[in-house]
């Protein structure tokens, strides 16, 4: 155990150097991907791209994948072909693994790695991971027999139960799924040895964020702890991975499906040691025990390290509903973003999801927020800056100092948008370095909302832009300062919403160089004016709704009619 520390004390040095490893869950493709799945990814990316952002020197790396073993894809894949023509297992498998890509492309994912563990090199990894647990003597061979959950792929506890008292059918608690009586002899995993070594890791500090999951962990682990079976007899389930050795038996699906993270670092060749342990693991609660528990355990027993962080998001509900297939209430984020583009998606899942309570997706809230945010206060106010009739030599000029000063002396609105831009980066940082992504959006929408205030207290409208006028120096002033505001926002928003953010940061005609985290801090007046870029990009079209909007009790994203319409507050940039 003392090497096993040493070694995880080495690996946090090589790791604060300039490696950041981040991961998703890698999902079931017993079901096509809905925005549950997204949100994982989009927490991820977000995060990735704050960190290569602010921290230019570090290599961040990010893996996400499809998990394609064990009774549940099994299950679907019957399902499946006894629905209609027959698709063998690996052609079911590839096809929704596609699908997550597809979606993940779609939503401007930018992963290193998409692992699938039907993969060549995660058998091996597989294989040898269990080798090292085996060699260890940490794996040992039992009679066991309990109440099984097939969905949850686990074996349950009658604390873990519910009994219908008509039926007298058993219930998973925590899933709802049902569960049945199984006696098979298996490999058992002593996990009852790494109670401490897990308690202490989970207790370092900000180790499980938000904290409200390192307290259901530690309550977890005040029990002690029941060695886990890690094998399942080959005839019960054929499509997982053989146990070395031992042909009669395969490898839990949950040991297999945590050994992707390694597997996509090399594992077991020694370049993943470099990238070894990750720097931050996305999940949902609903893997929790497997991540905080199971998971540095078996890397403890193997001799690696633990990650350094589990970051834990709640839930997306729809409509204060579980998303379920037999609700019709999945949420499909291709459909969703024919309603509410990419970019609108994603910022409304960062903008409303908060880590450590559940979501409740609902039409009504998404189409409320990305009209007034987007479109409103970010999209109307760059082109009401942009416009011919104010701005006709199509500039962003520089501010005029005496007129910069005059307005900062007499005019509050432009004090309250002076100190909105100077906060700005200070505070998304500490929002961003704690995943706080709903505070970074609040920030950047109340600086917006500082410098719509000043756009319409100065009334740049009423003075001439004729560049022979004698206003004309207090209207470029007006203009510059609500264009610096409208550019740290873009350089801001980045990490949350890439494209949008490089359209806004484009038609500003910002160089790439000076889209960097560093220029925040930079004085906020540019030095020099420029030309805006030509074109007439719409940032957000406002989403109209349609006469009759059906009910949204079930199916929002297939039952929405309301249509992204060009019409009405459309923001046309001249
Ligand atoms: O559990 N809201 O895969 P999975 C938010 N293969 N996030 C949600 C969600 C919801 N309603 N539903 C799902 C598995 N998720 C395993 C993981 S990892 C080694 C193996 C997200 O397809 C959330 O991240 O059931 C959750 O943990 C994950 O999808 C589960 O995906
Ligand atoms: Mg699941």
């Amino acid at each position: 155990m003392l090497l096993s520390k040493i070694k995880y004390i080495k690996a946090i040095g090589v790791r604060c150097n300039s490696l950041h490893y981040v991961t998703t869950p890698i999902f079931y493709v017993n079901a096509a991907p809905h925005i549950g799945h997204l949100y994982s990814a989009v927490i991820a990316d977000a995060h990735c791209r704050y960190q290569r952002l602010r921290y230019p020197e570090k290599t961040v790396i990010l893996c996400t994948g499809t998990d394609e073993h064990g009774t549940k894809i099994q299950q679907a894949e019957a399902g499946n072909r006894a629905g209609s023509e027959a698709v063998h297992v690996s052609q079911y498998c590839d096809e929704i693994s596609m699908r997550y890509r597809n979606v993940f492309q779609a939503a401007g994912i930018l992963h290193d790695d998409f692992i699938r563990t039907t993969e060549q090199r995660h058998k091996q990894a597989v294989s040898h991971f269990w080798q090292t647990l085996q060699s260890r003597g940490h794996i040992y061979s039992a009679a066991y027999s309990g109440w099984y959950c097939v969905s949850d792929e686990t074996f349950l506890t009658d604390s873990q139960l519910r009994v219908d008292e008509q039926s007298g059918t058993r219930y998973s608690l925590e899933s709802g799924h049902p569960v049945e009586w199984t006696e098979e002899t298996n490999y058992m995993f002593r996990l009852s040895q790494f109670q401490d070594d897990v308690r202490h890791w989970v207790k370092q500090e900000a180790r499980i964020r938000p904290a409200k999951f390192e307290k259901i962990l530690l309550d977890t682990l005040s029990e002690p702890l029941p060695d886990v079976s890690v094998s399942r007899p080959a005839n019960r389930v054929h499509w997982a991975i053989p146990v070395p050795n031992d042909d009669t038996q395969t490898v839990y699906v949950w040991l297999d499906a945590l050994i992707n993270y390694l597997t996509s670092r090399g594992y077991p060749n020694e370049q993943y040691v470099t990238n070894w342990p990750p720097a931050q693991q996305v999940i949902g609660k609903d893997i929790l025990k497997f991540h905080g528990i199971y998971w540095p355990a078996f890397l403890i027993a193997a001799g690696l390290s633990p990650p350094q962080q589990l970051y834990v998001h709640s839930h997306w509900t729809v409509d204060g509903q579980k998303m379920s297939k037999s609700k019709h209430n999945v949420v499909d984020p291709i459909k969703a973003a024919e309603q509410y583009t990419m970019e609108g998606l994603r910022y409304f899942l960062l903008r409303e999801g908060v880590a450590h309570s559940d979501g409740n997706f609902s039409h009504v809230k998404a189409l409320r927020i990305l009209n007034s945010e987007l479109a409103d206060t970010l999209g109307n106010l760059l082109s009401r800056a942009c416009a011919k009739s104010l701005n006709p030599q199509q500039m962003y000029p520089v501010p005029h100092a005496e007129h910069f000063s005059q307005l900062l002396r007499d005019l509050d609105a432009a004090k309250r948008m002076q100190e909105a831009k100077l906060q700005l980066a200070g505070r998304c940082e500490q929002h961003y370095e704690s995943n706080h992504f709903h505070l970074v959006a609040d920030t950047v929408i109340a600086t917006l909302h500082a410098t719509n205030n000043f756009f319409e207290c100065t009334k740049p409208w009423e003075l001439k832009a004729d560049g022979s006028s004698p206003n004309a120096p207090r209207l470029e002033t007006i203009i510059a300062m609500t264009m610096d505001a409208l550019r740290l926002c873009g350089i801001v928003l980045q990490p949350m919403m890439p494209q949008l953010a490089s359209r806004l940061l484009d038609k500003l005609n910002v160089p790439g160089s000076q889209r960097t985290w560093s220029v925040l801090s930079e004085s906020c007046n540019n030095s020099k004016s420029c030309h805006l870029t030509g074109g007439n990009p719409v940032l957000f079209q406002r989403i109209v709704e349609s006469a009759q909007l059906p009910s949204e009790s079930h199916s929002p994203a297939k039952s929405l009619q309301s249509k992204r319409s060009k019409s009405k507050k459309q923001l046309k940039m001249s």
